[in-house]
């Protein structure tokens, strides 16, 4: 049986690429690149090119594909979305001739069908907010990662600052369902966002969930006023 986050994804699929970039004024795809570029931030791998990698809740791809570009490396992308994955696999090769090396595991995040120490790093854009158990899917990132390398973690915060604060919380609850709703075909989703967005913890409170684990070296950026942060740690 589907979980009402599969069931979610299973609708908007079509059209969750576009809402992502106009909802974002255009920045998710600044957001990722900023992402990948911390994944070999200490150039630990020598021949990224010949390394592997995994992107979880990885969608349609994008993070996947954008590590992939940077580093001419593999990567696979793991979702448990059937929809997000096929519709991805079948954009992404028809915007690009580049060759990508990509492949796709139908999975659930919290479960990696993968032994210990098997990827260079790990990342997940905008995914983690939707696990139910967070801490066990960085205990599995943790899990399949090798000793030395680095999970980078995308996802969305909210600003500090006392002069955006109250018009991005405006725009969370009043605008964006319906804009998302608008774009998708679907406001609930929207809604759900918002609500997570304003829940799910952020900067220290994260990074302390990321040692509880395990991970070391854990740090934060914002970006965009802290509408997003990327947030790092090493194995
Ligand atoms: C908001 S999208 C993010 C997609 C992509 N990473 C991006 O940067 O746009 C969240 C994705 O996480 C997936 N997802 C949510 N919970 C998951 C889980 N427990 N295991 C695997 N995938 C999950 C959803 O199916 C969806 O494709």
């Amino acid at each position: 049986m589907k979980s009402d986050v599969q069931e979610t994804f299973a609708r908007i699929y079509k059209r969750y690429d576009l809402a992502n970039t106009i909802l974002s004024g255009g920045r998710d795809a600044t957001w990722r690149k900023n992402a990948v570029s911390l994944l070999n931030q200490t150039s630990r791998i020598k021949n990224p090119a010949s390394s592997l990698y995994l992107d979880l809740c990885t969608g349609t791809g994008r993070l996947a594909y954008e590590t992939s570009k940077r580093f001419g490396s593999q990567v696979v992308g793991l979702d448990f979305s059937e929809e997000m994955l096929r519709w991805g696999a079948r954009n992404n090769s028809r915007i690009s001739n580049i060759e990508y090396r990509i492949s796709n595991v139908l999975s659930d995040a919290q479960i990696l069908p993968f032994g210990d120490n098997n990827f260079e790093g790990v990342t997940i854009g905008f995914g983690i907010r939707n696990i139910p158990d967070v801490q066990r899917a960085l205990l599995e990132m943790y899990r399949v990662v090798k000793p030395g390398g680095r999970a980078i973690i995308l996802e969305f915060s909210r600003p500090e600052s006392f002069l955006i604060k109250p018009f991005y919380h405006f725009y969370l609850r009043n605008l964006l369902p319906w804009i998302g709703g608008f774009i998708a075909g679907e406001k609930a989703p929207y809604d759900y966002l918002a609500r997570t967005i304003w829940d799910f913890p952020i900067y220290e409170e994260f990074l302390h969930l990321m040692k509880e684990v395990g991970w070391s070296e854990v740090k934060y950026s914002p970006l965009t006023f802290g509408i997003v942060t990327v947030y790092s740690g090493r194995k």
